[in-house]
């Protein structure tokens, strides 16, 4: 497939929902891909897990090559690694539009950030609960994306943690005061039952794994509910 946008050609004023390949049945993960393409995803959360910076595995570039054969979706990589320097080139070339990577395992957070943007792909950068917003303000020029932890990284189907709306709102506050295009995503326990704390604290992009792929109800009529304010 022909090289897709980035997230900088999505609008940041509009609710947009990345549903998270991690809830998918991986034995049809193609198909799984198309069927949310279809019900209204505005991009794909691609959750690469590496057993040391989060306890699980998931999947690299190989599996970001098959995809990207079959999908015109913007793939919004989230690197749960260490040294995601080190993968970067890995991930553009299999297919990925996006790059977020998180900032407490990185030296030289900005050194990443030029190797990511130099690569051709919009980045991000992203922190973990206990993490707290001000790691994250030194970098707010040079990024494209902010994207928080709403549950421990690792794993999928977790709750949503409501106490981190205020560094939510904190983040929507310097943003919005940098003047800049960056979007504000979520990721971790985003449902119909807590998608409004999200949006309420000012997040425009939301993750959603299991109440996407798993919803009873099908995948349009789950992302349309996230979209419903
Ligand atoms: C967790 C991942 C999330 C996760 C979201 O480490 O980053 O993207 O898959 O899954 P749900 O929506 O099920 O919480
Ligand atoms: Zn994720």
């Amino acid at each position: 497939m022909s090289r897709r946008l980035d997230v900088t050609g999505l609008p940041v004023d509009a609710i947009l929902v990345a549903p998270s390949l991690l809830a998918c049945d991986f034995a049809r993960m193609g198909e799984e891909v198309a069927r949310v393409k279809e019900a209204g995803a505005d991009l794909l959360h691609l959750d690469v897990m590496d057993g040391h910076f989060v306890p699980n595995l998931t999947l690299g570039p190989p599996v970001l090559q098959c995809l990207r054969k079959v999908s015109d979706l913007v793939f919004d990589t989230h690197l749960m690694i260490t040294n995601p320097g080190d993968y970067a080139e890995a991930f553009a070339q299999a297919g990925a539009d996006h790059i977020t990577f998180h900032v407490e395992c990185v030296q030289d957070v900005r050194a990443v950030i030029k190797t990511v943007r130099a690569l051709g792909l919009s980045v991000g950068l992203s922190v973990k609960p206990k993490t707290p917003a001000e790691a994250l303000f030194p970098y707010l020029d040079e990024i494209d994306l902010v994207l928080v932890m709403t549950v421990e990284p690792g794993f999928g189907g977790q709750s949503f943690m409501a106490d981190m709306m205020p560094k939510v709102k904190e983040l929507r506050q310097r943003i919005d005061a940098s003047g800049r295009k960056i979007h504000l995503e979520l990721d971790g326990g985003i449902t119909a039952g807590t998608v409004g704390q999200a949006l309420a604290a000012g997040a425009n992009m939301l993750v959603a794994g299991t109440s996407v792929f798993r919803a009873p109800e099908g995948a349009a009529a789950a992302i349309a509910k996230l979209k419903s304010r």
